[in-house]
């Protein structure tokens, strides 16, 4: 079969295409043939070999997230028969073969029913971005129906999914983009105000949105930018959530005294294992009851992994990039 293959840490070049051994799925695990994958910002700190989280051995297979249909089971697996349609959420996963690859094994637990009115894009879009959107919204911000949430960096794989979860809750959303393509998308999703990206310039704007009281929670993508304009604008006792950050700030910690605000750190890598399960069920219901629809953004071949790992750190985003495989 093929799988995207590094034997080396480095730039988007080690990623290559090449020929392998189907993976065997043992006792309690699954294979997928899968139709597309995920791919996410995490994919390349990994391939740098110089991610916090993780530095796999080599050689290595990436991707965590992917749709198809299972196409092997392992002893001891009850729920899943060969032919149903599902969607793979295996970064937790104790074993995970990759899913920048025409099949790969997990744990059954890692996959989750895709409803036949779903596509595999779809379905490959969930994974890391609407478990972390759900973790972030519901398992650290504790947000209510009826609080204004600000999602800092709504137009990409993860924000449009928070917005669109928020929405669905009963929360009023005001999203962030900096396109105009990016903007349509984080409306289309649920926001009722979409804005730039905030600065000094605009604090004011969000506070006569939220009837001048800020945010109640904040779902920061960005927070090495926007840590401090987020102090400024969030409300008494609201919630920031750093959800992304690519680097340091100098801030004032006295805007968190001011408001008691929390800010609160999310890492999915980070998630107990009963609240992974928690957010792949809930996951799983959004998509059902069409509460969540994921918009897809750019899709590549398989064999264009790396023009595909160039785009999600350097380009604007407009939806969630995927890989098409054969
Ligand atoms: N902590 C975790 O467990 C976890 C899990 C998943 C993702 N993440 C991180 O979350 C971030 C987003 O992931 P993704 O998959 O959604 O990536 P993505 O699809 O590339 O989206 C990136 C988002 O960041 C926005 N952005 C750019 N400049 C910004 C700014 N100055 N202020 C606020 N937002 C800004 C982009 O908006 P425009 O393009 O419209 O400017 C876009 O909405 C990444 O840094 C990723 O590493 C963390």
């Amino acid at each position: 079969m093929k799988a995207i293959q590094m034997s080396n840490f480095g730039g988007p070049e080690v990623l290559k295409c090449t020929e392998v051994d189907e993976p065997i799925p043992a006792t309690n695990e699954v294979r997928v043939r899968l139709f597309a994958a995920g791919v996410n910002p995490n994919e390349t700190y990994i391939r740098t070999g110089t991610y916090s989280f993780y530095v796999p051995e080599l050689p290595f297979t990436p991707g965590f997230d992917g749709a198809g249909v299972i196409d092997s089971i392992g002893e001891g697996v009850k729920h899943f028969k060969i032919g149903d349609r599902v969607f793979v959420a295996a970064l937790l996963a104790k074993r995970n073969t990759g899913t920048y690859a025409q099949k790969m094994v997990c744990d059954a637990n890692a996959v989750h029913r895709l409803p036949d009115s779903i596509s595999y894009m779809k379905g490959a879009s969930l994974g890391i971005p609407a478990l972390t959107a759900y973790r972030a919204l519901f398992q650290r911000a504790k947000i209510k129906p009826g609080e204004n949430v600000l999602v800092h960096g709504a137009s990409g794989g993860v924000g449009l999914l928070t917005v669109q979860m928020a929405k669905g809750f009963g929360a009023t959303v005001i999203g962030t983009a900096s396109t105009e393509e990016g903007k349509a998308l984080v409306k289309a999703s649920g926001a009722t105000h979409v804005l730039d990206h905030i600065t000094e310039d605009s604090i004011q704007t969000i506070l006569s949105l939220t009837n001048g009281k800020g945010p109640d929670a904040i779902i920061e993508f960005l927070a090495n930018v926007n840590l401090e304009t987020d102090l400024k604008v969030i409300a008494p006792y609201g919630r920031i959530v750093v959800v992304g950050s690519r680097g340091s700030l100098e801030f004032n910690p006295r805007l968190a005294m001011m408001k008691e605000a929390d800010i609160l750190g999310l890492a999915l890598w980070n998630a107990p294992p009963d609240e992974y399960q928690e957010s792949l069920h809930a996951v799983g219901s959004f998509l059902e009851s069409g509460i969540i629809d994921p918009e897809i953004g750019d899709v590549f071949a398989l064999e264009d992994i790396g023009k595909a790992h160039e785009q999600i750190v350097n380009k604007k985003a407009h939806g969630k990039i995927l890989l098409s495989i054969d």
